[in-house]
């Protein structure tokens, strides 16, 4: 279902990286083997094993080793597989690093840190994981780094965390540490704070994060939605970020999953719009076309701005395994 996304990015260490689909990024407690087995199963784009906020302190270590364990079995194949480790201001973070990349490092795709408060705190993922590479004999800079801000001094510096290092692929907003972090007068994650009637208290937080993705060619990812029964409602929440531009979603619950592929991928007929105005500005650009910059679609004018428009479209349905059901015929010489 998933792939890489045909669209390249930056990248100085090794290959260019390129943008893995990642509409439903679900989170599976690294403390438990049978949701670790279970997520097999399950059709979300990416998986997180984590170590941090969903592992109580005294499980850390038994979870460390039940995810190198899960990663080198294997059975996630077509998922992006990242672990999330603890934040640097415990004294956790070096050893789940050492202990995961060092024994399941060539099977994992990105590490997840959270909690980032300034770029420096990238570099030092970044450094640790070359280190590790060169030891282990793995390729170095090819496990990406997920960087989540969750409060006001990482969305501050979201612009520098997101250009800190050519690892880095994603800029995830953490939405329960960051409402707790700026005191917001509520508990429901996504919902309005009781008494904020004057618009929508996360738009300068998405926008921000979007902002500083789209500006360092990373992925913009949106966090958690905790009433994990209302699918409705994580539709609404998911939704008000696809329609930004953000390119998923985490899902806590495998009910979520489905859910989120929906909502990230473009609709049928928005994704065959785009596929024939890709294909009708090719010809129309093309000398046997006319060599024409703006043409008339049907009724629609189209020129390189569109073209841009539809690349992105385009690229969203082909990661994620779209057909499309419509072809281009030129007209008639
Ligand atoms: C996720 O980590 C969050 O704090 O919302
Ligand atoms: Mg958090």
């Amino acid at each position: 279902m998933n792939g890489c996304m045909d669209v390249p990015t930056v990248g100085s260490m090794t290959e260019p990286r390129t943008l893995r689909s990642r509409r439903s990024c679900l989170a599976v407690p690294g403390s438990s083997p049978k949701m670790l087995e279970k997520a097999k199963g399950l059709p979300a784009d990416q998986l997180f094993m984590d170590i941090e906020d969903a592992v109580a302190p005294l499980a850390k270590p038994e979870a460390r080793k039940n995810i190198v364990a899960a990663l080198n079995e294997g059975g996630y194949d077509g998922k992006v597989r990242v672990v999330r480790v603890n934040d640097w201001t415990t004294h956790w973070t070096y050893r789940d690093v050492v202990e995961v990349v060092e024994n399941a490092g060539q099977n994992l795709d990105c590490i997840m840190l959270p909690k980032v408060q300034t770029p420096e705190q990238v570099v030092a993922l970044d450094l640790l994981l070359t280190q590790i590479e060169k030891t282990m004999g793995f390729e170095v800079g090819r496990i990406g780094i997920e960087a989540q801000i969750e409060n006001a001094l990482g969305l501050t510096n979201v612009n520098a965390i997101a250009a800190a290092s050519p690892r880095v692929e994603t800029i995830i907003f953490g939405p329960a540490d960051f409402m707790a972090s700026i005191n917001m007068k509520s508990l429901v994650v996504g919902e309005q704070p009781q008494g904020y009637d004057v618009g929508d208290a996360y738009h300068h937080i998405l926008m921000s994060i979007l902002m500083a993705a789209r500006a360092y060619d990373k992925q913009a990812i949106d966090g958690p939605y905790l009433q994990i029964k209302d699918v409705d409602g994580y539709k609404r929440v998911a939704g008000r970020a696809a329609a930004l531009g953000f390119d998923g979603k985490w899902v806590l619950h495998p009910g979520q999953v489905d859910a989120a592929n929906e909502v990230f991928s473009p609709r049928q007929e928005d994704y065959d719009h785009a596929e024939l105005i890709l294909d009708a500005y090719d010809y129309y650009t093309s000398a046997e076309g006319g060599a024409r910059g703006a043409v008339m679609l049907g009724d629609e004018m189209i020129d390189e701005a569109s073209r841009k428009m539809a690349l992105v479209i385009s690229a969203k349905g082909r990661a994620a395994g779209m057909q499309r059901t419509q072809t281009f015929t030129p007209p008639e010489a």
